[in-house]
């Protein structure tokens, strides 16, 4: 059933939508009660509200849960081990060196909350393998998009995207979405009879966070909005 606000009051409702948002978490450890598919499909239903270029849509998602879940994982994991990742890297080289610096203390917080050695390269393959069984969570997502679309429209699929995230937040499930599925579009796109146009774009974990794990310890600091936004023309 869809939440009500009628009754609510602006501040009210602004109290429930920001502490959602700051509430979602990257998940990487959950519990593996399963979700109704019926959860699942309110979820998308109120991210396919999402605002898109001349509202074209472009998202598509492939929700894959039990054995397809399984079977899907379990290829991706061997293709993982046999380096079969096809996508460029995610990132520019060299990145500029903001991102860099965050690069850094990402991978400080995220291996530290695990003490995983920064320079202990298999204990770090071991955890990003973990990506491919959706970190143990119940259900995964496969975000594609049609191929011919330029960057404009996977601004829609983001905003989509984020849209699912805070949907599934505010029913008190967990999320992490992963362009690590980005890599493997080969191994995933005949298992999903994705059509030849089709991309796969990222893929996300969802289902219940195992909140005790010390993976899931690992808080991520964001720039204030005085870093990052310029004010201009306002009276104070
Ligand atoms: C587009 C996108 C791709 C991401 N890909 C991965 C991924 O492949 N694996 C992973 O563990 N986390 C991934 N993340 C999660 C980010 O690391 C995380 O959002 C960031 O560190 C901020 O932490 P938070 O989401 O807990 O606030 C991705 C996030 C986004 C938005």
């Amino acid at each position: 059933m869809a939440p009500t606000t009628s009754d609510w009051s602006p501040q009210d409702i602004a109290r429930c939508v920001s502490s959602v948002m700051r509430a979602r978490r990257s998940v990487r450890a959950f519990k593996p009660q399963p979700l109704p598919r019926e959860l699942v499909q309110e979820i998308l239903e109120d991210a396919a509200c999402a605002p898109s270029g001349a509202n074209i849509q472009p998202w598509r998602v492939h929700v894959v849960s039990g054995a397809v879940k399984d079977e899907l994982a379990s290829a991706l994991v061997d293709a993982f081990r046999a380096g079969k990742a096809t996508a460029p890297t995610h990132f520019p080289a060299p990145l500029p060196a903001l991102f860099h610096a965050r690069l850094l203390d990402f991978g400080a917080r995220y291996y530290g909350s695990l003490g995983i050695d920064r320079d202990d390269a298999p204990a770090r393959m071991r955890q990003t393998e973990r990506n491919f069984s959706f970190f143990g969570a119940p259900v995964g997502l496969i975000f594609s998009i049609d191929r011919r679309l330029k960057p404009h429209s996977w601004i829609d699929l983001g905003l989509f995207a984020q849209s699912v995230m805070i949907a599934a937040k505010a029913r008190g499930l967990d999320t992490c979405p992963q362009v690590a599925f980005a890599q493997f579009h080969d191994t995933i796109a005949p298992r999903l009879h994705m059509p030849p146009e089709e991309i796969t774009a990222f893929g996300m974990s969802m289902g219940h966070g195992d909140s005790a794990a010390p993976v899931n310890q690992a808080g991520m600091p964001r720039e204030r909005a005085d870093g990052f936004a310029r004010f201009l023309g306002f009276a104070h």
